[in-house]
């Protein structure tokens, strides 16, 4: 049967010019809806689902004048301790806003300006513990930021990004305000890389400083005053930081920590990534997605007693995150954050309450196909196996031990004596596993393992790769988030991929 074409218009706009008025209608074609379209209509409806996350939110546009300065920031090395290491080094829009590594490689890279698949430290295993998460749609987090939100607004008022009430930061205790934490989470957040020996400081610089101190060096390098006077050979920092923060004052009083950590936090949150087919099928073109998509989102959207996969459970609303934390016994790999053997508690190194360990927020599913290896500890490559995860952990774990474990990931491929690297990885991930079946004994999560066929797996996949933002994948578009030239001290990381082709 063909199915009849229409066309459903709604009103964009109306201006009134002279004593005529002018309407502005938009069409979209459309097909008749089929019964997943209602189907899915309803489920739309109910989780009062717009498309658009960034709606209804205050967010700078790339082109203002604090985006512009926080990106020549972000991409220079001289907030490296060693001059090796910029914010781009983990987050480049090229990969997603994420650096397509199982586990980071930061600071001692044997090509710093290398990125992606390729980019080695010259120990030859990475050495920070945790995957590296998209920086696109920093601005959309209200409640808070990093995998166990111990950057945290303290009030998480809905659309605020934390500029609301205080933030927590690992500099306060838990619950309690950092005063110094900036103006909304992700200038909060841009405190810390610099601080992290691996990340980004190396121990050559400052090594057994308080992160202020770290900071303020930082700062003093950057503005060229004080104790950081004259490490950057070209400087031409305090212009663009006058005409960012519209300003005659001087560098001392201009280039502070606060105001670079404002300025990236800018940057960040202009990096809005949310035009998904996805987004485009909410607002009523039927014609975006495939029917397999279709019925993913079906799955995606329907609880696991109805007959679904529940991943909007946790998966909620238009960000795809409900900003809480999860037992999901993802494996467990690498180094771990110094909690048991090589394990990595998560949100109870925070909270110190043991409900709370081996939790993790729940990711945001927003250009999710882009920002592979997945999980925590970016254990599992493809999208597949993570949605196996789901279905049954225990097995997916099994196949993943049994499978090679971190050596079957192409990060791994010829480490030496890549086997012996994480003894205690199966171990500490069983654990996981047996908080999970703790929980759910207990009825405490939400996490219920739906009853998916191998069709159903792949309708799953194919849904979540409907949840890309086109100007992601195209590099034009991403253009407008990576500056060229060389930066205002000739330290900007121009990144290339492991062919040396430029991202
Ligand atoms: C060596 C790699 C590396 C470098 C360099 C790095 N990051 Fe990250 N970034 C990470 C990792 C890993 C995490 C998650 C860590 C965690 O949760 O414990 C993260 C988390 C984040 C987050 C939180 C995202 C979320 O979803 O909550 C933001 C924002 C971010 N980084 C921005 C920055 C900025 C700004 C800089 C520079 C000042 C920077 N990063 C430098 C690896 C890196
Ligand atoms: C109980 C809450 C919960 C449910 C239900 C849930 N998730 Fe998740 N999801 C999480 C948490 C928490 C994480 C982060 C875990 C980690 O990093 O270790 C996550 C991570 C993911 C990731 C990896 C994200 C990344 O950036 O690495 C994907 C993909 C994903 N979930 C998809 C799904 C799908 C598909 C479903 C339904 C089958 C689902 N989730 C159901 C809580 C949940």
């Amino acid at each position: 049967m063909v199915k009849e074409s229409v066309y459903r218009c709604r009103l964009l706009s109306v201006a009134i010019i002279g004593a005529m008025s002018v309407f502005q209608v938009g069409c979209v074609a459309e097909s008749e809806p089929t019964e997943a379209d209602l189907a899915l209509e309803a489920l739309i409806v109910d989780q009062n689902l717009i498309g658009d996350p960034s709606e209804g939110r205050e967010l700078p546009l790339i082109g203002d004048a604090l985006p512009q300065l926080g990106m020549k920031l972000f991409y220079s090395k001289s907030l490296g301790g060693n001059f090796d290491t910029g914010c781009v080094s983990c987050h480049h829009p090229s990969l997603g806003g994420a650096d397509g590594l199982t586990l980071p490689v930061g600071v001692d890279a044997t090509d710093p300006e290398l990125l992606g698949l390729g980019r080695e430290n010259t120990a030859g295993v990475p050495v920070v513990p945790r995957n590296s998460p998209t920086v696109f749609n920093a601005g959309l987090w209200d409640s808070g930021m990093f995998l166990d939100s111990r950057v945290e607004s303290l009030g998480k008022e809905p659309k605020a990004n934390g500029s609301i009430s205080p933030i927590r930061t690992p500099d306060t205790d838990i619950g309690v305000a950092d005063l110094d934490a900036g103006a909304n989470l992700p200038a909060a957040q841009a405190g810390f890389p610099v601080t992290s020996t691996d990340e980004m400081k190396t121990d050559l610089f400052e090594d057994g400083s308080t992160n202020d101190e770290i900071r303020d060096h930082l700062a003093a390098r950057i503005g060229g005053y004080g104790e950081g006077e004259g490490e950057l050979g070209t400087n031409t920092w305090l212009e663009e930081f006058q005409t960012a923060y519209v300003s005659a004052e001087d560098a001392e009083t201009l280039i502070t920590f606060e105001n670079i950590a404002h300025a990236i936090g800018e940057f960040e949150r202009s990096m809005v990534f949310v035009d998904t087919p996805w987004h485009q099928y909410v607002n009523g073109d039927r014609t975006v997605l495939t029917e397999d998509q279709k019925e993913g989102a079906l799955l995606f959207f329907t609880p696991v007693n109805a007959g679904g996969a529940g991943c909007s459970g946790c998966h909620s609303g238009d960000l795809m995150s409900d900003e809480r934390h999860h037992t999901i016994a993802f494996p467990q790999i690498g180094p771990g954050k110094g909690d048991g053997n090589n394990d990595d508690f998560g949100r109870e190194r925070e909270t110190a309450n043991p409900a709370d360990r081996y939790r993790f927020r729940t990711a945001s599913l927003l250009n999710i196909a882009l920002t592979g290896p997945y999980g925590h500890a970016g254990s599992y490559e493809t999208l597949e196996q993570v949605v196996r995860h789901y279905v049954n952990p225990n097995q997916a774990v099994t196949d993943f031990f049994a499978q090679g474990a971190w050596c079957q990931l192409p990060q791994y491929e010829g480490v030496t004596d890549c086997e012996t690297l994480y003894p205690d990885a199966q171990a500490n991930t069983q654990l996981a596993l047996q908080k999970v079946q703790q929980e759910r004994q207990a009825r405490m999560t939400p996490f219920i393992s739906p009853m998916l066929n191998n069709t159903q797996i792949a309708q799953l996949v194919s849904f979540l790769e409907a949840l890309t933002d086109e100007c992601a994948l195209d590099r034009a578009c991403l253009a407008d988030w990576i500056p060229e030239g060389e930066g205002p001290d000739g330290n900007q990381l121009n990144a290339v991929d492991a062919e040396g082709d430029a991202l």
